[in-house]
């Protein structure tokens, strides 16, 4: 049991950017499907068995499904579709399902390894337990192995843990945005025995960027950026390998969701998280939330 958990691929390929133009520092938008094909047979050949899609990401299911004939070897998470609405209804959790029975058909896949609520705000709303108990039929009827949720903050994961039981909650962790740790939100999670799915790692890119080619929207934590990367240029870092490292040393995480839009990105990628460095990376944590959430950004 030991060795099956340390052998674990801890990488997940995030799949926005099949099905969709993705991400900040994203200059070459949708990936084509030939794109897709080499990110995946790359995923594979390093290992990675954790896939994260989502009906909301474009076309990527369908891209998925057509990609993945006959392949047994990923894991796939998906999503429920957002709701809009105030309030929740039986007609929502219908939604739900149907939803999700087209996500199993345009993935060409019988079960899936995890379904979330995309929006946690829909669980949280009244009605909300109509999605909870779709979630659980599905789970019952052995279509999904985990239900779960995917969070912004620690409000919401405080929430949600009142009223439902996730197996799989997935939330952004990265160097800048140490929130859910200082908070002892992962660990919370983790005494509860709940698997934890990281995205932003890189801060859609954001921690990947050179500060001169920043949007103008982040002027006020300039000086935070320039700091950071001058002090991994001093160290000899490369901001792939201090991204990588930072939530490879927390232990709570289980998986680490990654987007690329190339196979050459993917095998730096994996390479960076090869590396070992001892760095302490608490200073480099930014409080305000507007800047670390890719949600509030104002880009245009
Ligand atoms: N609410 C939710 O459920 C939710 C929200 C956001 C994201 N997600 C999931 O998480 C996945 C990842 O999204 P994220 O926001 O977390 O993105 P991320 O992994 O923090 O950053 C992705 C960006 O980093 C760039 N990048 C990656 N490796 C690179 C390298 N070696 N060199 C240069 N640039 C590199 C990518 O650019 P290139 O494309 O040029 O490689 C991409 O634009 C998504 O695909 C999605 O599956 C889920």
């Amino acid at each position: 049991m030991k060795n099956e958990v340390k052998s674990r691929n801890r990488l997940g390929l995030g799949t926005a950017q099949f099905g969709m133009d993705y991400g900040i520092s994203n200059r070459r938008g949708q990936n084509s499907l030939d794109e897709v094909k080499q990110i995946l047979d790359e995923a594979k050949t390093l290992g990675i068995e954790m896939l994260d899609t989502s009906p909301n990401y474009g076309n990527s299911e369908e891209i998925l499904g057509k990609c993945l004939t006959e392949e047994k070897h990923f894991h796939i998470v998906t999503k429920t579709p957002v709701f809009d609405e105030e309030i929740i209804t039986q007609k929502s959790g219908e939604i739900l399902t149907e939803y999700f029975e087209t996500s199993l058909e345009q993935l060409g896949c019988n079960k899936l390894y995890g379904l979330l609520v995309h929006h946690a705000e829909n669980l949280l709303a009244p009605g909300g337990a109509y999605l909870t108990k779709s979630l659980s039929k599905l789970k019952s009827r052995g279509l999904v192995s985990k239900i779960g949720v995917s969070v912004y903050n620690s409000a919401q994961i405080d929430a949600i843990l009142d009223i439902f039981e996730p197996d799989i909650v997935q939330l952004p962790i990265n160097l800048f945005d140490q929130r859910l740790i200082k908070s002892g939100h992962l660990a919370k999670l983790k005494k509860q025995n709940i698997e934890i799915h990281a995205r932003s790692i890189f801060l859609q890119g954001l921690l990947l960027m050179e500060h001169e080619k920043l949007p103008g929207f982040f002027e006020p934590i300039k000086n935070n950026l320039v700091e950071y990367f001058v002090f991994l240029r001093d160290n000899d870092i490369s901001p792939q390998t201090a991204a990588l490292n930072f939530v490879k040393n927390i232990k709570e995480i289980d998986y680490i969701i990654l987007g690329v839009n190339s196979a050459v990105h993917l095998r730096e990628n994996v390479a960076a998280f090869q590396n070992e460095v001892k760095i302490d990376f608490a200073k480099f944590a930014i409080s305000d939330e507007i800047f670390i959430n890719p949600a509030l950004w104002k880009l245009s």
